[in-house]
């Protein structure tokens, strides 16, 4: 008998039955495979801010008490994860954004989402306003190594209008139900970064830029009436490969004796400011 796959829809909006919401549960009703999907709506979890003590990565654990490790345990048990944020103000609701940092527990080794299977789901009351949203979904999965098989923006802006009148976002929600467990490399837009898929770079001046997601370098070519990105994976990049995370996390742990090294000297510049304004 084959297992049950099990689904982890990670819901970034608190609207209940809102578009994420209703989004995420359209696609696993396309999903090709028997399922259990569980559902978490990160806004109602209690996810307090990285401290940025670096315990986590100094031996101990963090020492912060929420709900961070049920979350974290629930997505490491997942065969599959469903992430879905609506578009706030150009970006992701900033519970991605706290959650993230809290990852960084993850380079110490508790939990590892490394090449699990992902979609990345926008919800963007307007077509011209989704800003950098998608960016930051696929720069979080990329940063937790997840192996992302789409990423897509739906729009609307009442909860229920992603669908309304909508055959169109209806058939794409289909298509990517499809796509969760699927064994084919996503296709990336020809005019993406070949390593990552994102569109989003910055110009370096000249025909030099950078991906914004996998943060590689590379240069923009003309050809035709489009233009393609030529990118090359740099040695020293953080997160793109499970190697490169690897070294990353020893090099945060290096900075433990980096600190102890300089702690009487940095101490002295810091409490230069010590007695400096009123804190509200
Ligand atoms: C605080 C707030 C800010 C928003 N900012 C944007 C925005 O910048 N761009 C946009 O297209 N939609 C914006 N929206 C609309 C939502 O992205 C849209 O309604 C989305 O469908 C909500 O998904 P949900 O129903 O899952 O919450 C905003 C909504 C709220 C509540």
């Amino acid at each position: 008998m084959v297992a049950k796959k099990k689904v982890v829809a990670l819901i970034l909006s608190p609207r209940r039955l809102g578009n994420c919401e209703i989004l995420a549960k359209e696609i696993c009703r396309h999903l090709p495979c028997e399922h259990e999907l569980e559902l978490i709506r990160l806004t109602e979890k209690k996810i307090k801010p990285c401290r940025g003590c670096y315990a986590c990565l100094m031996g101990g654990s963090c020492p912060l008490e929420d709900d961070f490790p049920v979350v974290a345990r629930a997505l490491s048990d997942a065969d599959a994860l469903v992430i879905a944020s609506p578009t706030y103000f150009l970006g992701a609701n900033g519970v991605l954004k706290v959650f993230l940092d809290r990852c960084l527990q993850l380079f110490s080794g508790d939990f590892d989402l490394r090449g699990k299977p992902a979609l990345n789901l926008v919800t963007a009351g307007l077509q011209s306003e989704a800003g950098a949203t998608e960016m930051m979904l696929n720069s979080f999965s990329l940063i937790m190594g997840l192996d992302i098989k789409a990423s897509e923006v739906f729009y609307g802006a009442l909860p229920g209008e992603i669908f309304l009148d909508n055959p169109e976002q209806y058939a794409r929600a289909g298509k990517l139900g499809e796509k969760l467990f699927a064994v084919e490399k996503r296709e990336y837009a020809a005019w993406a970064c070949p390593l990552c898929g994102s569109d989003v770079v910055q110009l370096q001046g000249g025909d030099r830029i950078q991906c914004m997601v996998c943060r590689n370098y590379g240069r923009l070519i003309r050809e035709g009436e489009s233009f393609r990105m030529e990118v090359e994976l740099r040695p020293d990049n953080m997160f793109f490969t499970a190697e490169q995370a690897h070294q990353h996390g020893l090099w945060l742990k290096g900075m433990k004796d980096r600190f102890l090294g300089l702690k009487k000297k940095l101490g002295a510049i810091c409490t230069a400011y010590a007695d400096q304004g009123k804190w509200l």
